[in-house]
């Protein structure tokens, strides 16, 4: 689609420069040079964008009428001529195929003579690029992502941060890309940008540490033995941190509780006993953001329905009782808030529904002991 329309819009280019046919040649022939270690790669297109903000630069809609009249007045053999060397035009503009934006990427990300600016670049396009799963696989087959670990030690916060946000990206829902991204050590790196004093660095740091362990069980297990459970409670028993950092974490656990619902016959994990987690996780309850409070009670929910849960832990321990009561009485205040009051309903269904099985639970718990 983003081709078809510069395309379009470089015909009209064409079109209209009659007389300035070199400085369209000029343009293109750095498009066609996609050799990364040319210097003129600088100077050209590094992106689709940059083509297109390009191409309608040079297209004044006045000069575009007024050439387009030359045009009308051109003669037959005037015109053939015109048409030949559009249709060479088209050949030449072969668009560079995304693994290779993803090979100039890396290379200029692996090359240190750069500068900052070139690799904070380089990142930037990968982020775009990886979106795709295909461009993820191949950005692997490049070797890609040894050079964006690499980057999770660099000195710039920056850099490591938005090498993160990339390997997040591209392990998201991908099987071969956490695979290959965990044999390289990533999880311990991305667990060690947790304790940044940068926000936003934890951010994404949490983000990939998210999407590299989702759905993954070596993931997960390796996350266990690295203590994850302690870097999720310190997370949420840190109220000075940014809240999405809360809402990650929460997220998070809430996720690793259904995957491990799925497993239990298999493997224990201490990770859903670790009390002090728990009572964070409860705690949390007692924000006033209400996405919080849903994600807080999501992730209860699913670790009371383990059948390995101890809930005397979340009776006497961490309080769970109070805390349900003494959000059901706050939702109850967001009710009257016409704006807030459809959330507030969900969410008190959903505090119901910990409630039950809480409840459920422990009165089992009480039978057993009677
Ligand atoms: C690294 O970048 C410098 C400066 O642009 C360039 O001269 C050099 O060839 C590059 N090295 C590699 C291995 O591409």
């Amino acid at each position: 689609m983003g081709k078809l329309i510069l395309i379009a819009v470089l015909m009209m280019v064409v079109i209209a420069n009659i007389e300035g046919t070199t400085e369209v040649a000029a343009g293109t022939a750095v498009l066609v040079g996609s050799n990364p270690n040319e210097e003129d790669i600088d100077g050209g297109f590094s992106s689709l964008d940059g083509m297109l903000q390009w191409a309608i630069g040079h297209s004044d809609p006045g000069v575009l009428k007024e050439r387009s009249e030359i045009a009308q007045r051109m003669s037959l053999e005037e015109l053939s001529n015109r048409q030949t060397e559009l249709k060479e035009l088209m050949e030449k503009l072969k668009m560079p195929s995304d693994a290779q934006l993803m090979l100039i990427a890396v290379n200029d990300l692996d090359n240190s003579s750069l500068p900052l600016e070139h690799h904070r670049r380089a990142l930037e396009e990968l982020l775009v690029l990886v979106e795709h799963i295909d461009n993820a696989i191949d950005l692997q087959k490049l070797g890609g992502f040894s050079v964006l670990i690499r980057k999770l030690d660099h000195s710039e916060p920056e850099i490591r941060t938005a090498a993160a946000w990339v390997l997040g990206k591209a392990s998201q829902n991908n099987p071969i890309v956490q695979k290959q991204v965990l044999e390289l050590g990533a999880l311990t790196m991305l667990m060690k940008m947790m304790k940044s004093h940068t926000t936003e660095e934890a951010v994404k740091a949490l983000f990939a540490i998210s999407a590299l362990i989702r759905n993954n069980l070596n993931g997960q297990n390796l996350f266990y033995q690295k203590a994850g459970d302690m870097m999720l409670q310190e997370v949420l028993s840190n109220s000075n941190l940014d809240i999405r950092l809360h809402k990650k974490s929460l997220f998070l656990i809430a996720d690793l509780a259904e995957s491990q619902l799925e497993n239990e016959n298999t493997v224990e994990v201490s990770f859903f006993s670790n009390q002090l987690l728990l009572k964070a996780m409860v705690d949390s309850m007692a924000s006033s953001d209400l996405d919080l409070q849903e994600k807080a009670l999501y992730a209860i929910k699913n670790i009371l329905l383990l059948r390995s849960t101890k809930v005397l832990l979340f009776k006497d321990y961490c309080k769970l009782n109070e805390a349900l009561e003494r959000t059901r009485k706050q939702l109850q205040q967001f009710m009257v808030d016409d704006d807030l009051r459809e959330y507030a309903t969900d969410v008190e269904s959903l505090r119901k529904e910990v409630e039950l099985t809480f409840l459920q639970k422990l009165d089992k718990v009480t039978q057993a002991a009677l």
